[in-house]
């Protein structure tokens, strides 16, 4: 049964060479249970530690964070073990043990668990069967690829059926054909096991690929949240902004935009498109009734979760007062920005 992440007011702080690094300020956050929830953001924002506070690998140093009803900071000894079993746990490296065959890796949180011999057997081959490796039962760790490792690490981590599934980085040590093919196994996860996902990356393409919910991380605050199509297709912060900006490509950078002025003299605008429930087409029409003319010199258009979302870069060629009525009329309809020249 998958199960709600709630952080409350989540404090933490390091003693670190006799000062004080604050690493997280005043975090809340509520997880669906169900979904897949991505924390982005630079490095040292915070992002690990977060997720850490949620297996209490991290204690805050105030504020609460629970899983389903549980207050996991509260939890000590068999009752933190029991607890931890519930949340399996992602990584970076991959953390195998390489002294242990793929098999034995994924049989270990079963054994720690206490599982008996038969029922580990059939866990493991359902497991191995999941993530697509059955054939590698027998192999060790450095006869695997990266990708392969992961799902090794992912079969592992689902061992004892969490209800949550945390994952720190697990796509960043991978090629971009890899990454997409662990994301799609997280999506399975979700999908089949119906496992809360939490996940943090700084890369904005896997979020886009399969999160439902974002959450941006700046020194050590939550400063962006929401669904994972909103903060793709409108970010509020600059931080934000960037991100989405690195990875779309929907808006000239200085340098295109230099070699854009070259050729096209004229007003820009940027036209935010895509997101609108209808087929009216505003451009063309627009352009019609003002008398003006345009040119597509820039932009692109994305897809989040079945929505579509993008900007196009429009030089618009007439009298001023035509393109400022033009600009005001496009206004009306959709975000329009001019570009400063
Ligand atoms: N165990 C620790 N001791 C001291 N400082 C730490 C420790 N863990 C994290 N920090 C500091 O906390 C901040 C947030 O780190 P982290 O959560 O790892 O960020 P991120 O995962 O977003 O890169 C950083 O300034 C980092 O140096
Ligand atoms: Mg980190």
């Amino acid at each position: 049964m998958s199960k709600p992440v709630v952080f409350e007011g989540v404090s933490k702080s390091f003693e670190h060479r006799g000062r004080t690094v604050q690493a997280l300020t005043d975090v809340s956050l509520r997880i669906e249970p169900g979904d897949i929830y991505a924390i982005v953001g630079y490095s040292g924002a915070g992002k690990s530690t977060l997720l850490r506070t949620v297996n209490a690998l991290e204690r805050p140093t105030s504020g609460s964070v629970f899983v389903g009803e549980q207050e996991m900071s509260s939890l000590r000894g068999k009752e933190l073990l029991a607890a931890r079993q519930r949340i399996g746990m992602v990584f970076q490296q991959f953390n195998l043990l390489k002294s242990r065959t793929v098999y034995k890796n994924i049989a270990y949180p079963l054994r720690l668990a206490g599982l008996g011999e038969s029922e580990t057997i059939d866990r493991v081959e359902e497991l191995l069967d999941f993530v697509g490796l059955s054939d590698k039962a027998l192999q060790y760790p450095s006869q695997l690829s990266g990708g392969q490792k992961q799902r090794v690490g992912i079969a592992r981590a689902l061992a004892t059926r969490p209800d949550v599934l945390i994952s720190d980085e697990a796509t960043s040590a991978l090629d971009p054909e890899t990454t997409l093919e662990v994301l799609g196994l997280l999506k399975r996860v979700n999908e089949e096991y119906g496992v809360t996902v939490l996940l943090v990356t700084h890369e904005m393409d896997a979020v886009r690929e399969i999160a439902d919910k974002v959450a941006v991380m700046q020194n050590g605050r939550v400063i962006e949240e929401g669904s994972a199509y909103r903060v793709f297709s409108d970010p509020q912060t600059e931080t934000a902004q960037k991100f989405v900006a690195s990875v779309l490509r929907h808006r000239p950078d200085e340098r295109s935009l230099y070699a854009i002025r070259r050729i096209h003299t004229g007003r820009l605008v940027e036209v935010r498109v895509g997101d609108r429930e209808t087929n009216d087409p505003f451009l063309s029409r627009i352009a019609r009734e003002h008398d003006v003319d345009f040119n597509i010199v820039y932009g692109g258009v994305s897809e989040s979760k079945d929505n579509l979302f993008g900007r196009l870069t429009v030089e618009l060629l007439g009298k001023d007062q035509d393109v400022d009525a033009a600009i005001a009329s496009l206004q009306t309809i959709t975000d329009v920005e001019e570009v400063a020249h």
